[in-house]
C-alpha cells in the first residue's frame, strides 16, 4: 500500500504537476513542496514554471495570483475555502472617492488581497518589496490597501510621500501583544526580535529586525546569535528549525496560527491531484486587468 506522501509525488510527475507552499502551511506540506517560501518568492515560481498544473498550498489570494500570472495553467487550492480575511478588507468606493481627490494618486496594493482590488490597484507589492517599490514610484499620493499595518511601515520610513493608510489588518498578526512580547523577552534576555511587518505598531517598536517571511528566515539563519523570538505565523518554524538546528526559536504564548493556511494537509493535496477540482477560476477581463499591477511589481 502506497503512503500518501508516495501517491501524491506519483501523480505529480504523471500529470506534470508542481507543489508550491508557503511558509504558513503545514509542515507536511511544506515538506512534499516543490518550492516553499514567501508570498513574492512563489509568485515568481509560479510565473516561470513550465509544469501544467500548479498546486498551491497557501490561501485563495496566492492562487488567484499564480492563475492571473498564468492564465492558461490549471491551479488547483487543496482547500477552496482557505481565504485570508485581510485580502477583503478595502473598498473599491474609497479607492474611487481617492482617485477623484488626489490627480495622481497610485493604488498600492498589497498581494493580500482579492483580485478585485488588485485589478483597481496600480502595482502590486508583497511584504519583502513594499518599501523599494514605493520609494521608486513617481508619485507623491499613495493609497495603500489593505494592510495599514505594512502601509504604516512604509510610511514611517518615506516621509516624502503622502501615503494614506487603509483600515485593513491581519488578525493573526495584529493579535501579537506588546505584553507577551516583553514576556517572552523577560525569559530570553538575549534573544533578539525578529518581526513580520503585519505586526501592530506597539509591537513592530520592540523588534530588532523587520521584514517578509522570508527576510526573518534569512535573517536567523545568518545571525550568529543563537536566541530569537519570532513575531510571525507559527509554521516559519518548520524552516527555521530545519536551517539552523543549533538555535532556538520562541514565540508569544498565545499562538500565532493562520488556520485557513492549516487546510492545506497532504490528504487534500492528493485528493487535487486526482480530481483536479477545486480550481481556481477567474473571470477573462478581471483576469486581465489584475494582471497588470502584479506584472508591474515583477517587473520592478
Ligand atoms: P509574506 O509571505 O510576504 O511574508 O506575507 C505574510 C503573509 O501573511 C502571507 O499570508
Ligand atoms: Fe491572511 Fe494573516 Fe493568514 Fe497571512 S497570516 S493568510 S495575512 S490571515
Amino acid at each position: 500500500m502506497n503512503t500518501l506522501k508516495e501517491k501524491i509525488l506519483k501523480l505529480k510527475e504523471e500529470k506534470n504537476a508542481i507543489i508550491l507552499a508557503h511558509f504558513y502551511a503545514p509542515p507536511e506540506a511544506q515538506a512534499i513542496a516543490d518550492f516553499v517560501g514567501d508570498s513574492f518568492y512563489l509568485a515568481k515560481v509560479a510565473k516561470k514554471t513550465r509544469a501544467d498544473i500548479i498546486v498551491f498550498c497557501g490561501v485563495s489570494f496566492m492562487g488567484e495570483s499564480a492563475k492571473i500570472i498564468n492564465p492558461e495553467k490549471k491551479v488547483l487550492m487543496p482547500d477552496l475555502s482557505a481565504d485570508c480575511p485581510m485580502a477583503h478588507m478595502a473598498d473599491l468606493k474609497k479607492i474611487k472617492e481617492l482617485r477623484e481627490e488626489y490627480e495622481d494618486l497610485a493604488v498600492v496594493c498589497y498581494i493580500n488581497s482579492t483580485a478585485e482590488l488588485k485589478a483597481s490597484s496600480d502595482i502590486c507589492v508583497t511584504s519583502s518589496n513594499a518599501l523599494s517599490i514605493v520609494k521608486r514610484l513617481p508619485n507623491k499620493n499613495i493609497f495603500f490597501i489593505p494592510d495599514k499595518n505594512l502601509g504604516r511601515f512604509v510610511k514611517e520610513q518615506l516621509p516624502e510621500k503622502n501615503i494614506i493608510l487603509n483600515d485593513g489588518y491581519c488578525p493573526i498578526h495584529a493579535n501579537m501583544k506588546k505584553e507577551e512580547v516583553l514576556r517572552q523577552k523577560k525569559l530570553h534576555p538575549d534573544a533578539l526580535i525578529l518581526a513580520h511587518p503585519e505586526c501592530e505598531k506597539e509591537v513592530c517598536e520592540l523588534a530588532d529586525f523587520l521584514g517578509s517571511t522570508l527576510d526573518i528566515i534569512d535573517y536567523a539563519s545568518e545571525s550568529k546569535e543563537k536566541e530569537f523570538i519570532i513575531l510571525t505565523e507559527k509554521g516559519v518554524i518548520y524552516e527555521l528549525e530545519k536551517s539552523n538546528p543549533d538555535k532556538s526559536f520562541y514565540f508569544v504564548e498565545t499562538t500565532p496560527v493562520c488556520p485557513d493556511m492549516k487546510l492545506n494537509s497532504l490528504e487534500n493535496i492528493l485528493s487535487v491531484l486526482e480530481k483536479e477540482d477545486n480550481e481556481v477560476t477567474l473571470k477573462k477581463d478581471l483576469t486581465k486587468k489584475a494582471l497588470i499591477p502584479l506584472e508591474r511589481m515583477l517587473e520592478f
